[in-house]
């Protein structure tokens, strides 16, 4: 079943703005693994925690591929065949861009259609920083879990949750546990 699937919304239409919000970033510990075995985790400061990857082997779906580029110092992470610069992308479900940006790489302005449609909120914090919501796919905790395979909270510690805004569903820790939830074995007790 299609829907089951996996699926990060198109960043193409997220780029808008509604309200403001301070940015959780969440707190894994560096030598927590945050991507999947031999996968960058890294691009410049960015951390890249999976289902976010940079190669075919390393995202969830193509939509969470993130191209580091290595001709900026520090390199420059962006998302697709945007050219937004990341600058932060939290398990906690939140990827924070550089404003200006927003285009694609044919220069087009890029807009948003609506949290419906895309399952994305995005908001607006100060200028020029803007905070988008990632969740996976489109269905609910419970759609999700009725495929094991395509199921994205992997770690037997983690547990589904809806995020406030938009669809999908996302994944975290049991209290006690961290890393990424994402990941098998990817929560980790906290002694
Ligand atoms: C479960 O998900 C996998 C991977 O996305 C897919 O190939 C498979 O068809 C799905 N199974 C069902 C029963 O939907
Ligand atoms: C959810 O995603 C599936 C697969 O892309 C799509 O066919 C379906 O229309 C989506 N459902 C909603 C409610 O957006
Ligand atoms: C990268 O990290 C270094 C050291 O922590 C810091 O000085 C620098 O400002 C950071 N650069 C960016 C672009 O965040
Ligand atoms: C990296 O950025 C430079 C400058 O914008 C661009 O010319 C180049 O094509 C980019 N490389 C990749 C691999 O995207
Ligand atoms: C990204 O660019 C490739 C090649 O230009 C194109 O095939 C693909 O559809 C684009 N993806 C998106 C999401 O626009
Ligand atoms: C530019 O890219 C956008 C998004 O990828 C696409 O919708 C648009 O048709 C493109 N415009 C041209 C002139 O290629």
């Amino acid at each position: 079943m299609g829907f089951l699937q996996i699926q990060f919304i198109n960043l193409l239409t997220i780029l808008v703005i509604i309200a403001s919000s301070e940015s959780s970033l969440s707190a894994t510990p560096p030598n927590f693994p945050i991507a999947k075995p031999s996968c960058i985790s890294r691009c410049g400061n960015l951390s890249i925690p999976y289902p976010f990857g940079t190669t075919p082997d390393c995202y969830e779906n193509p939509t969470f591929f993130i191209t580091c580029n290595h001709t900026f110092d520090p390199p420059q992470a962006s998302m697709q065949n945007l050219s937004i610069e990341i600058i932060d992308i939290s398990l906690d479900g939140q990827l924070q861009f550089i404003a200006g940006a927003c285009y694609s790489r044919n220069g087009t302005r890029v807009f948003y259609s609506g949290p419906k449609e895309t399952g994305f909120t995005l908001s607006l914090d100060h200028l020029p920083i803007l905070v988008v919501d990632w969740a996976i796919g489109n269905g609910t905790c419970e759609e999700a879990q009725m495929n094991a395979s395509s199921y994205a909270c992997k770690s037997v510690n983690s547990r589904c949750y809806k995020p406030d805004n938009g669809y999908g569903y996302r994944c975290s820790c049991f209290e006690g546990y961290q890393g990424n939830p994402y990941l098998i074995n990817g929560c980790q007790g906290m002694d």
